[in-house]
This record gives C-alpha cells, sequence and structure tokens, in this order.
C-alpha cells in the first residue's frame, strides 16, 4: 500500500513556521503586509480570495482586500498596481486570475513590481527561477517541492516527469526538480506515447487538468505519484488528474485529492509573503 502524501498536515507545518516567523518580526516592529485584488465575482475565484484572507489573519500578515467590479478598466486596474507598487507598507501584490477578457493579464501580471510578485508570476521571477537566482516561485509548484522532501523523498538522480507545460505548474515545476538535481522530462498534449515516458518516472507530476486520466498503465511500480489536478465528477465529489483507485495500490507514495497539493498553495504565498520582507530590505 502507498504511503499517503498528507498536504493538509504539511501546509499547517508551514503556516505556523510562517506564524512564528511574522510574531517575531512584529516583535521587532515590522509588518508583513499582501495586498489582494479581484475584478468581478467569479465564485471560484472569490472562494480562493476569501481562503487566502483567512490565510493571513491566522499567521498574522496584514491583508488589504481590492474588491473591483466586473467593469473596471485595465488602465484603472494599472493605476492601483502603480500606486501599490510605490507603497512602503504593501510588501506583497496578488492579482486573482482569471481576469475578465477586457483586461490584458500579460499586462497587469507584467505591471506589478517584480519584488512584491508574491505569486512568483513575474518574468523577472521566472527569469530568476530559470538561472538560479533568489526570486519568487509560483506556489503550486514550490509546495510540491515541500511535499516532496518533507516527506523524505530524494529528488537528486532521479527520473522526474512532469505531465503538463503550464507558466504556472508544469514549467516552473521541471526546472525547481532540475534544480534538486532531478532528470526531467516535460510530457504535454503532443508527446508520443505518452505512457512510455510516464513508465519511466521514479517522480511522476500530473498536471494534465483531465480527470482521472491517469491510470495504472501509466505508472512505473514504486514510483512517487503527485497529483496537481482537481476537479468535480458526476456526483460533484472532487478527484484529481490520477485514477487514485487503480494508481495507489502500485505506487510508493501519492498525494489525495482533496488534501494533497491543493492546501500547498496557499501555505506558500503567505511563505512568499514572509520572505518578500527580507527580499525587500
Ligand atoms: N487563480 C488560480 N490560481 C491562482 C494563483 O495561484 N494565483 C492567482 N493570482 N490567481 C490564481
Amino acid at each position: 500500500m502507498a504511503k499517503l502524501i498528507d498536504g493538509k498536515a504539511i501546509a499547517a507545518q508551514i503556516k505556523d513556521e510562517c506564524r512564528e516567523k511574522v510574531a517575531k518580526m512584529k516583535s521587532e516592529g515590522v509588518e508583513v503586509t499582501l495586498a489582494v485584488i479581484q475584478v468581478g465575482n467569479d465564485p471560484a475565484s472569490t472562494v480562493y480570495v476569501g481562503n487566502k484572507k483567512k490565510a493571513c489573519e491566522y499567521i498574522g500578515i496584514r491583508s488589504l482586500a481590492y474588491e473591483l467590479p466586473e467593469e473596471t478598466t485595465e488602465s484603472e486596474l494599472l493605476e492601483l498596481i502603480t500606486e501599490l507598487n510605490g507603497r512602503k507598507d504593501v510588501n506583497g501584490i496578488l492579482v486573482q486570475l482569471p481576469l475578465p477578457g477586457h483586461i490584458d493579464e500579460e499586462k497587469v501580471l507584467d505591471a506589478i513590481d517584480s519584488r512584491k510578485d508574491v505569486d512568483g508570476f513575474h518574468p523577472q521571477n521566472v527569469g530568476a527561477l530559470c538561472i538560479g537566482k533568489p526570486g519568487f516561485v509560483s506556489c503550486t509548484p514550490a509546495g510540491i517541492i515541500q511535499l516532496l522532501k518533507r516527506s523524505g523523498v530524494e529528488i537528486a538522480g532521479k527520473e522526474c516527469v512532469v505531465i503538463g507545460r503550464s507558466n504556472i505548474v508544469g514549467k516552473p515545476m521541471a526546472l525547481l526538480l532540475l534544480r534538486e538535481n532531478g532528470t526531467v522530462t516535460v510530457a504535454h498534449s503532443k508527446t508520443k506515447d505518452l505512457r512510455e515516458v510516464t513508465k519511466r518516472a521514479d517522480i511522476l507530476v500530473a498536471a494534465v487538468g483531465k480527470p482521472k486520466m491517469i491510470t495504472a498503465d501509466y505508472v512505473k511500480e514504486g514510483a512517487v505519484v503527485i497529483d496537481v489536478g482537481i476537479h468535480r465528477n458526476e456526483n460533484n465529489k472532487l478527484c484529481g488528474d490520477v485514477d487514485f483507485e487503480s494508481v495507489e495500490p502500485i505506487c510508493s507514495a501519492i498525494t489525495p485529492v482533496p488534501g494533497g497539493v491543493g492546501p500547498m498553495t496557499i501555505a506558500m504565498l503567505m511563505n512568499n509573503c514572509v520572505e518578500s520582507v527580507a527580499l525587500q530590505q
């Protein structure tokens, strides 16, 4: 039977470490502030933003909420970002995605001061990750590295296969595994013989976006399987990109959905907020 990698417990551990660091900073007169911007009323975004605010409260980070109407123009949003970039009392700026269609997402993300880009989406931070310089790292892949390390999974020298090449998960995931000295392959929708590729993996990260697509025939016996997907099935039950029932019996460790990768994203966001203070000094 596979070991279950408990993302909820590991995220709680990271949040408690952040809480201690924030308390210490407070005692030295330093406050950490995160500005969270949401444009429009996308229900999923409202839930995510609410969870981010709750996490800030728990840790002791001051959060500034900007809930802007759907009709907000691109230039109004850019103006707000310029203002927040210039504020000495704001350490992190997060613009919740997706943005309404009339706003150019790339332009908005590029406008955030890279030293306040706690999401790690700014080209400066992506470039820094690529060449091994300090900077913010995208929260979900950074969380996956923590899941592996804190579960005692060795990455150095291992065959790592990442399925998915998005800017937010797949690409930074590959770079982080490489930084840990893994031998990394990035597979995607155009990959030929995907099963042949994924069956080589000692560590398999599935960020495909298709419910239960990764069945046992994609997985090598004894592999560590990380499931980034989150979907609702026909019975309104959550499931991942991995077919847990068929894969769990053959792998050595696996993340469940829910309670695996999901909770790590916010924990790493909090960690980035804490680290932003030192990066800005
Ligand atoms: N929308 C879905 N995930 C994320 C995330 O990690 N950061 C931001 N800013 N928006 C998102």
